[in-house]
């Protein structure tokens, strides 16, 4: 563990003037202690976890920032994967009407997605990123070597955003990843920095020149997975690109075989399909009782959010069976 500190990005880092760290528990162990006490500031440490993503937890942090004295000169430093920079972002925007922040996201969701674009937030109950602003930080520095440790499905979970980013907005990112499929296995860190760096240029590009909404495909079928058989994120979003797929070009056999490529699970799990609807009826895309998806024109180019129905997904699964 010790030895990953030693070498890279937060090896190197250094700033002045005070500063905390917030971390969660399984980081705090493989980076954040040595790292907090290396910079010589305080770790304030979260359960890992989605449920820690709370309003609760916020308060928390900013009582432990108030009883250790910081002012609004304090950076926040987040040094985590999504749930963390979510929260430490949202303290930061808050903290004293906004305090300077760094990002040091540690998993590949984080680094290609979660922490790029400024929304951070916090879940109400089951209403997910109910409340948090838009707040960007003054750096954002990634340290691949982190990743050596991101477990097998944690690791899955970025990858599905991946060719997500692919899918929505560049082929030639959907093609590298697939002929590259063997560094991936190896987590080639050259290979991850190349992706990483495309992968925060495509996000970007999509917040600032089109509908940001587009970023949820695979996602209205794939929230839904995981609300209903709490299926793992990156294969619930894999399998929501492939309905969503199959709903808006039809069967694509590149795309099936771009998906399994990378280990992902396409058949549809035993679901009562009002069930399961009743759930997708609680998208954020729905409008009055329409609930939108978004829609493939081909690999690397969306045609924008269409109504997806009951009825439409029966359809694909019909086509699966
Ligand atoms: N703000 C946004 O624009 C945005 C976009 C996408 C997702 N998100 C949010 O991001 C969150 C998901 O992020 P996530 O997938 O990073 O999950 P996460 O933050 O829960 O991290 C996943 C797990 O990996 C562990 N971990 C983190 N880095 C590690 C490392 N280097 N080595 C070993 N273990 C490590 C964590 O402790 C945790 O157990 C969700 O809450 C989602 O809503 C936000």
């Amino acid at each position: 563990m010790e030895k990953r500190i030693e070498s890279g990005l937060l090896q190197g880092f250094s700033i002045e003037g005070p500063c905390a760290v917030i971390t969660d528990t399984h980081v705090a162990e493989l980076y954040g202690k040595a790292f907090a006490e290396r910079i010589n500031c305080p770790l304030i440490v979260i359960p890992a976890g989605e449920s820690s993503k709370n309003r609760e937890m916020k308060n928390g942090i900013e009582d432990r920032l108030l009883e250790l004295g910081f002012g609004s000169d304090v950076t926040i430093i987040s040094l985590g994967g999504g749930v963390v920079s979510d929260l430490a972002g949202f303290v930061a925007a808050t903290y004293c009407r906004g305090v300077r922040y760094i990002v040091f996201p540690t998993t590949l969701m984080a680094m290609c997605d979660a922490a790029i674009g400024g929304k951070n937030a916090v879940n109400i109950g089951i209403a997910k990123n109910a409340i948090g602003t838009v707040y960007h930080p003054e750096a954002f520095l990634i340290d691949p070597d982190v990743l050596e440790s991101l477990p097998e499905e944690e690791y899955l979970a970025g990858t599905a955003e991946m060719l997500k980013h692919g899918l929505i907005w560049d082929k030639e990112l959907w093609k590298f990843l697939l002929k590259n499929l063997q560094k991936w296995k190896v987590r080639d860190a050259l290979f991850l920095q190349k992706c990483i760096a495309w992968n925060i240029s495509i996000k970007t590009k999509v917040i600032e020149t089109a509908d940001r909404n587009i970023l949820n495909f695979g996602h209205t079928i794939g929230h839904a997975l995981e609300m209903t058989h709490k299926m793992n994120h990156g294969f619930a979003i894999a399998l929501g690109m492939w309905i969503e797929s199959l709903w808006s070009i039809g069967w694509n056999k590149e795309v099936e075989m771009g998906l399994h490529a990378f280990g992902f699970d396409l058949e549809w799990p035993d679901v009562d399909l009002d069930a399961f609807w009743n759930v997708v009826m609680q998208d954020k895309k729905r409008k009055g009782d329409a609930v939108y998806a978004v829609a493939l024109e081909e690999i690397g180019k969306v045609a924008g959010l269409k109504e997806i129905t009951q009825d439409a997904i029966a359809s694909c699964l019909s086509l699966q069976a």
